[in-house]
């Protein structure tokens, strides 16, 4: 990284921009969202961490973006090793094209829809997925080197996880999981998550459900027409990435985001992180998780007609996360292919289009 010249591949941004901590969108759409960026330089380096690559190594990538990635991963592998790498959009490939031949990293560049991969040069020992994917595509695994790894950010739930998994047969297991955030896929599999905005005049909630086919998402709607109620759990303020997929198991799993004129007007009890919290959807009622004032226990604040109750199993569903290992607990995930069984320890089954993935927890006595 100190040798690949970010600046050459984020033209028009300032220096100190460019050489910053944080990611730098390139391209909008008409509506102003982000569609394409050189991702925060810190997790850029996580996921090349992650993906260990060797010199010599064919590697695939999805999402070229600015082609700084590229660029890096032509470093890893070296004279002896080759980079192909695919975007969706033509702009940004051409973009991309002309930073790369201007500092002369060689990569082979392919427009298209990076679900497919792209069979020419496979297979490939690591393939690295830079943008955000619902699902494990049939094509990454087959284009995959046995024992070779694929790299995802993979949403599982809503949980949004940079995934290594190596590949052995038709089974991918995971050999870390970092929390990350990315631009969506685009492309004919892309699968959006449902927004669902609760209360006040342009909404003073928004639950955003993964797999959101059994939330009365109109009965949820109005979870603010009713009474509020917090339960506190007694569980000191914990980082959530393990909490997070013990509850996801609960049906209506959502992430939950709120107005912050909705939190400073004392409408609504603030989630225990404004970017997203974990909470759940439960016929006309929500819950999602809060923490007190001072950082130091977490609680779960609900609305709708069964707020108390409701606040009370997400709360006792904590408590019991604490008992059989809290923190200290691991996760793995699994990716096998599409119609494939859960196993005796599977936590959490997610049945996508092209594969079903298997999430464990192990570190405490788990309850099946
Ligand atoms: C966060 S950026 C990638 C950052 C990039 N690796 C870099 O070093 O700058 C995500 C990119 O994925 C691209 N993308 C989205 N859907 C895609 C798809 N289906 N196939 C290929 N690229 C895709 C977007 O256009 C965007 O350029």
């Amino acid at each position: 990284m100190g040798e690949v010249p970010r600046d050459a591949f984020v033209p028009g941004s300032a220096l100190a921009e460019a050489y910053g901590s944080g990611p730098v969108v390139t391209h909008r759409d008409e509506a102003g969202v982000a569609i394409s960026s050189a991702s925060a330089p810190g997790v850029v380096a996580t996921m090349l961490e992650q993906l260990d690559v060797r010199e010599g190594h064919r590697v695939l990538e999805i999402g070229t973006g600015t082609g700084y990635n590229a660029a890096l991963l032509t470093r890893l592998v070296g004279p002896s090793g080759a980079v192909t790498s695919i975007e969706y959009d033509k702009d940004v490939a051409d973009s991309a094209r002309g930073a790369l031949s201007r500092t002369g990293y060689e990569v082979e560049l392919v427009v298209g829809d990076g679900a497919e991969g792209w069979a020419a040069t496979a297979p490939y020992d690591r393939i690295i997925v830079t943008a955000g994917a619902w699902d494990v595509t049939a094509a990454w695994r087959d284009q995959l080197a046995d024992g070779g790894i694929l790299l995802v950010p993979l949403r599982m739930a809503g949980l949004t996880r940079a995934v290594a998994l190596r590949r052995d047969g038709e089974v991918l297991r995971s050999e870390s999981l970092e929390p990350c955030g990315f631009i969506p896929l685009r492309g004919v599999d892309a699968v959006a998550e449902q927004n669902v905005w609760v209360g006040g005049q342009n909404g003073d909630l928004l639950l955003r459900i993964d797999d959101g086919g059994l939330v009365d998402v109109e009965a949820a709607g109005r979870a603010l027409e009713y009474p509020g109620a917090i339960v506190w759990t007694g569980i000191e303020f914990v980082m959530p990435e393990i909490l997070d997929f013990w509850l996801a198991r609960l049906p209506g799993f959502c992430r939950v985001l709120a107005s912050r004129d909705a939190v400073e007007a004392g409408r609504i009890t603030s989630p225990q992180f404004p970017w997203g919290s974990m909470g759940v959807v439960s016929g006309g009622t929500v819950a999602y998780l809060t923490v007190t004032a001072d950082f130091s226990q977490l609680g779960v604040a609900s609305y709708g007609p069964d707020s108390q109750e409701l606040a009370e199993q997400v709360s006792a569903q904590i408590r019991e996360w604490k008992a059989d290992g809290g923190p200290r607990m691991s996760v793995s995930v699994e990716v096998h292919p599409a119609g494939a069984q859960p196993q005796p320890d599977t936590w959490l089954l997610l049945v996508k289009k092209d594969s079903t993935v298997m999430i464990t927890m192990r570190g405490g006595d788990l309850r099946q």
